[in-house]
């Protein structure tokens, strides 16, 4: 079988070694196709592909419909929102992730970025610390776990709104319940999201909730730019001088914030949550196994998507 890595953002080397390795334990072909600058140059690639392990690039209706012998693909991470999963099942080819396997390289993401800004972006200005503060984390998933299992580290009082979760999964960690979503954003001085991007979350973090955060209030988001409402988060700055935003997904409100907001956000210029060579190994060779494992068994451990 052909296993195509397609990546905008190519694997660490390392990564793709690993994959290489699981392939050819199996006799698979691996193909790469990194730094691609076109949808033409992926439709080519994925054309006589079987298999297809992605990061978050987007798999359309169109790649699908090109891709005529492709009978998996695996977004090697968590957040499948770049997969058209209805295209995906109506040409039948199974659509995994592979949950977990960056979630620490995120979660440690969130407090450098925390840190960074805590200790007034290391201009040697005197900052703040983070034990004592409050860490809210909107969503309780891999990477909220970690987060709070790091936070507990730092010493910081740790609440959790997860209305998916059983409260003892939570208290386990050390962290509070938060019954209300409301109640999360009103306790914590810092904010950390961590919620999937799909219909119901687009655009979920919005006014109601963040003007209610407490003095010195700072979002931290390694989500998806989707989930937050701009213009409310436009308006927030606006009417708080005391709101910081940081995020590793710039928004696309950005040139406001350069013009009007300097010093109070920070926004890497890629998507750098689960860039380490950690996670590109875990991620990577998660995604070459359950290719392997779906070619020899069927197994469909980690489907996304629906059966036709
Ligand atoms: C994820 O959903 O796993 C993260 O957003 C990482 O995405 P990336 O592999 O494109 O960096």
């Amino acid at each position: 079988m052909k296993i195509l890595v397609a990546t905008e953002k190519p694997f660490a080397p390392a990564a793709i070694e690993h994959i290489r390795d699981v392939a050819r334990e199996e006799d698979h072909e691996l193909v790469l196709l990194e730094n691609y600058k076109s949808i033409e140059e992926f439709k080519s690639a994925v054309a006589n592909a079987d298999a297809l392990i992605v990061r978050s690039d987007l798999v359309t209706a169109e790649i699908i419909s090109a891709a005529k012998n492709l009978r998996i693909v695996v977004r090697a991470g968590a957040g499948f929102d770049n997969l058209d999963l209805e295209a995906c099942t109506a040409h039948g080819v199974v659509a995994m992730n592979t949950p977990g396997q960056n979630a620490n390289a995120v979660a440690e993401l969130v407090f450098e970025m925390m840190l960074y800004q805590a200790r007034g972006g290391f201009t040697g200005n005197i900052g703040t610390e983070l034990r004592g503060k409050t860490l809210g984390i909107h969503a309780f998933g891999n990477v909220g776990k970690y987060v709070a299992e790091i936070g507990m580290g730092f010493g910081m009082t740790i609440y959790v709104f997860d209305p998916y979760k059983a409260d003892n999964a939570i208290t386990v960690s050390g962290a509070k319940v938060c019954r209300r979503v409301e109640e999360l954003y009103s306790s914590c001085q810092y904010v950390s999201l961590h919620l999937p991007a799909n219909a119901k979350t687009a655009g979920s973090i919005n006014y109601n909730l963040l003007i209610n955060m407490p003095v010195n209030a700072v979002l931290v988001n390694t989500a998806r730019k989707e989930i937050i409402n701009e213009d409310d988060l436009l308006r927030i700055f606006q009417e708080r001088p005391d709101f910081r935003y940081l995020s590793d997904i710039e928004p696309v409100c950005k040139p406001v914030f350069e013009e009007k907001y300097k010093g109070r956000y920070l926004f890497s210029d890629i998507k750098m949550g689960a860039q380490t060579k950690e996670a590109n190994i875990n991620a990577g060779i998660a995604a070459a196994r359950q290719i392997v494992n779906y070619f020899k068994t069927g197994n469909e451990r980690f489907r996304v998507n629906k059966q036709k």
